[in-house]
């Protein structure tokens, strides 16, 4: 988000608002939610939504991120909440959970599994090396 000039610009538009302002728009004429730190207006998007209105009216004006991540939605339905999005929370209110997750994620995970079988194989592989090297040198010294 912070990361160049010109992404701040673009989204300079963004609106920050506190959870208690949030809290206020919580049924079926105005549905706001908190996901991830983002506040989604979904008023519109509530007849659209394959899993149904009622959740969504439930969670109305509340953080409904872990609800939404307990359904496990799918990549495309991430990218289907993008329009409804029309904010953001005041820096103080944000939940740490999601930076780190993302963190989590970036962190190079795999990396850290393949370097390690890297370095598993690497031994076998050296002794190998070795015998075979100690060996010929045996062969041609007798
Ligand atoms: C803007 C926010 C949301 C969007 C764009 C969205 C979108 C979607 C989409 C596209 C699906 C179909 C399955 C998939 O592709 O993952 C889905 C299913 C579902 N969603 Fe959401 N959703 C949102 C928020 C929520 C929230 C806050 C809840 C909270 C409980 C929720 C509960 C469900 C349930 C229960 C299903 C049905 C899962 C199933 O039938 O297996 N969704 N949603």
């Amino acid at each position: 988000m912070e990361a160049t000039e010109s992404t701040e610009n673009v989204t300079s538009a963004i609106k920050l608002f506190t959870r208690e302002e949030v809290s206020k728009h919580n049924d079926s004429k105005e549905t706001w939610l908190i996901i991830h730190n983002g506040v989604y207006d979904v008023t519109k998007f509530l007849n659209e939504h394959p899993g149904g209105e009622e959740v969504l009216i439930e969670q109305a004006g509340r953080d409904s991120t872990e609800p939404f991540e307990d359904v496990g939605h799918s990549r495309d339905a991430r990218e289907m909440m993008i329009p409804y999005k029309i904010g953001e929370l005041v820096e103080a209110e944000r939940t740490k959970e999601s930076d780190k997750k993302s963190r989590d994620l970036a962190s190079g995970h795999d990396d850290d599994d393949s370097s390690g079988s890297w370095r598993s194989w690497l031994i076998p592989i050296a002794l190998g090396v070795l015998a075979t090297l100690v060996y010929r040198y045996f062969i041609t010294t007798h």
